[in-house]
């Protein structure tokens, strides 16, 4: 088990571990391995489109610690949970729509102190803004039409400057017409025009087909 080159981020070959903030419990079934009196757990990236933007080629300095953050669209909470093993002082707020998906959300986040559910809509983030306050990382995986407006809606509301933040953009979800790097050029000048640079731009394949990670910072 080696350092990778993201903070708190291990590997051993090319698979990609964390150290696990509950050893001996898994989330979703996944790997976990004890080695030096540490238990690691594996970050699958077929299952976890952080993963697959890591192992596609993130920046190094995306996984630095943030104070605070906001996830938008965290499900069940499988990349949660390993933000939550990455950044253990950080507050971690994560909304979800689905009151389905919320129940395993809300267990797991009983277990782990840094990770505060909301079963919220990220299209409204005026009706938990003063919950959150400000944030300094926004990460966002929500398969909706207007994915970079949600985004950029959400920075606005919760975004400190100089914040940073990753969008998974799932192209099909925004048009089965236009073609996938239009898609991706649009979503680009809507966060250019509310004051995000574009850090980097990795498609998921063939991890996560239809996507593709931005990694934006707001100056
Ligand atoms: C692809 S899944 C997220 C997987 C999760 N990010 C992970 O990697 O573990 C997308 C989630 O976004 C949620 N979602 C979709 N629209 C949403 C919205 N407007 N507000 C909050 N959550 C939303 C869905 O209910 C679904 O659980």
């Amino acid at each position: 088990m080696e350092p990778s080159r993201w903070s708190s981020v291990y590997r051993d070959g090319r698979d990609l571990f964390t150290v696990n903030a509950e050893p001996g419990v898994r989330v979703r079934g996944e790997e976990l391995r004890v080695v030096g009196g540490k238990e690691y757990r594996l970050w699958d990236p077929f299952r976890s489109k952080l993963a697959a933007f890591l192992a596609n080629g993130a920046p190094s300095d995306l996984l630095t610690a943030p104070r605070a953050a906001l996830y938008l669209g965290a499900a069940h909470g499988t990349t949660a949970s390993y933000l939550s093993d990455l950044w253990p002082s950080t507050e971690i707020y994560a909304v979800e729509k689905s009151p389905i998906a919320f129940v395993p959300l809300l267990a797991l986040s009983r277990r782990r102190a840094n990770l505060l559910p909301l079963l919220a809509d990220a299209q409204l983030p005026e009706r938990y803004r003063a919950e959150v306050g400000e944030v300094d990382f926004l990460y966002q995986d929500v398969a909706q039409r207007d994915q970079a407006g949600i985004f950029r809606e959400n920075a606005d509301a919760c975004l400190a400057p100089g914040g940073r933040g990753v969008l998974m953009l799932k192209i099909r979800s925004v048009t089965q017409r236009r073609a996938v790097p239009v898609v991706i050029r649009e979503a680009r000048r809507t966060l250019e025009a509310a004051g995000f640079s574009v850090a980097a731009e990795v498609a998921l394949a063939p991890f996560s087909r239809d996507h593709a990670a931005l990694a934006v910072r707001r100056d």
